[in-house]
């Protein structure tokens, strides 16, 4: 183990020491030339594996920079990379207690905790891969409320209907594909100006589907959606919910962490009236990828709707059986995700979450100041969370098509050059930039920065645009 202990030292040492630009990956043709990737019948030497991760490190994107506002993550978190290595040098699974017993208890603890924040007082919960198996075992546990023989005896001919806003995240989707639902009966409902589903057009569409034969079973809210940061009612959405007896889920992947905040958990008020809720540690928590948590009101659902086998050789009814964790898990192998949580909480606390939360909603305020106040440029959405949609918008340009052009321009020439990188997307038929702060070490001198680099790459490129 030493040699490889001594490159990894040298490697880490230098990319911790060595300033460079937020993307400097070249152009696919030349990268596939200048890695060496191709695996041979005999093994490499240690200076080639050296040069193979300085290479891994030099040309993906740098996501710890305040230049990258690409993505729901960014910056690093030093407890956590920590976490993330000793997890891996001990190697530990969390399906039995036995072979991971500290993990398993450090897993328990960060589910106690975020249940404690959401609301939940007899919760449970699991860490899994991310957002997207967590809402895919909300929809299960929903399915599994109104079939409960579905999971032994399969499909019983009834037409599911599951409701989400046209601003969820595309993983309900697949959550309707991988449980059979066919991804038609997930319907995405209108949402309003903002961005929250609508609870007249969610009514509406349930009455809708009722009258057609449908059986509605699953309300997905968002807390924090992808592209704008929308917050969907949570107090309507249980009204409705109740009305029809649907299961109520709230996936805060994204926007959760502002329950971290006093000053800003009101975002998500009445969490606690959701039967199971999404939360990404690998987002705005920084932890690396991938940590996330699927969270159930009711303790025993998780186990109830995943066990099964297993029993012969590995979940033994032994004094630790209790505690074995894979029984309510999708998984069998599942890596010790939980030490990576549970030391970045333990380092910062409670506190230092809801400080970056305040430092960067604070962040946001004065960029959407800035935005609003800068001639060529042009909020496309309100911005209650930590997504800013804008355009370059010199007076002259007022066709969306053109728009729409120029702004992907402008994000794909400044990641060219090295930064900022960030990302464009649409909302409601209008494109533009999407401006993602998830980093706290960002400065109001970067927004500024980021901003005028923006317009002055617009104007560069304004001449092939008009
Ligand atoms: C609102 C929301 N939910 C779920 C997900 C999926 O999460 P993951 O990438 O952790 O699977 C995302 C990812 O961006 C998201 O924005």
């Amino acid at each position: 183990m030493q040699p490889y202990l001594d490159v990894f030292t040298r490697v880490v040492d230098a990319y911790l020491s060595t300033p460079r630009p937020v993307i400097q990956t070249p152009h696919i043709n030349q990268l596939a030339s200048q890695l060496d990737l191709e695996l041979h019948e005999k093994g490499a030497d240690l200076a080639t594996l050296e040069d193979c991760l300085q290479a891994y490190l030099q040309h993906n994107p740098d996501s710890s920079q305040v230049g990258f506002f690409k993505q729901l993550y960014a910056g690093r978190n030093g407890p956590a990379v920590i976490g993330d290595w000793i997890a891996s040098l001990s190697n530990v699974n969390m399906h039995i207690y036995q072979v991971g017993p500290v993990a398993t208890l450090m897993e328990q603890e960060v589910i106690k905790q975020w249940c404690t924040l959401v609301g939940y007082k007899q919760g449970d919960g699991m860490i899994v891969s991310g957002g997207s198996q967590a809402n895919l075992i909300a929809m299960m546990l929903a399915r599994h409320k109104i079939c409960p023989t579905l999971k032994t005896q399969g499909a019983d001919g009834r037409r599911l209907r599951a409701y989400v806003s046209d601003q969820a995240h595309y993983s309900s989707q697949k959550a309707a594909n991988i449980l059979g639902l066919g991804t038609d009966n997930l319907i995405g409902v209108a949402s309003d100006d903002q961005g929250r589903l609508c609870p007249q057009a969610l009514s509406t569409q349930i009455q809708a589907d009722l009258a057609l034969g449908y059986q509605p079973f699953y309300l997905g809210l968002t807390a924090g959606t992808t592209v704008t940061g929308a917050f969907d009612p949570v107090q309507a959405g249980r009204q409705i919910a109740d009305q029809y007896d649907l299961w109520l889920h709230i996936d805060g992947a994204w926007g959760a962490p502002v329950l971290f905040s006093p000053q800003h958990r009101h975002l998500l008020q009445h969490a606690e009236l959701s039967d199971s809720f999404s939360w990404d540690a690998h987002k705005l928590m920084g932890v690396p990828l991938t940590a996330a948590a699927i969270l159930v009101k009711q303790a025993g659902l998780l186990p109830a709707s995943c066990a099964g086998g297993g029993d012969d050789y590995l979940f033994h009814p032994d004094q630790y059986a209790h505690l074995n964790l894979g029984p309510a898990s999708l998984q069998c192998g599942r890596r010790a995700d939980a030490l990576k949580v549970w030391l970045s909480w333990k380092s910062l606390g409670h506190q230092g979450f809801a400080e970056k939360v305040d430092k960067l909603q604070a962040l946001k305020d004065y960029c959407v100041k800035r935005i609003d106040t800068t001639a060529d440029l042009h909020r496309l959405a309100p911005a209650p969370y930590l997504n800013i949609l804008f355009q370059f918008k010199p007076a002259n340009i007022d066709d969306e098509a053109t728009l729409t052009a120029l702004n992907t321009a402008i994000c794909q020439t400044m990641a060219h050059n090295g930064g900022p990188f960030v990302d464009y997307a649409s909302h409601k038929g209008r494109s533009g930039i999407r401006l993602i702060l998830a980093n706290d070490m960002t400065a109001q001198e970067d927004i500024d920065h980021f901003l005028n680099q923006c317009i002055d790459t617009g104007t560069a490129l304004l001449t092939d645009f008009i």
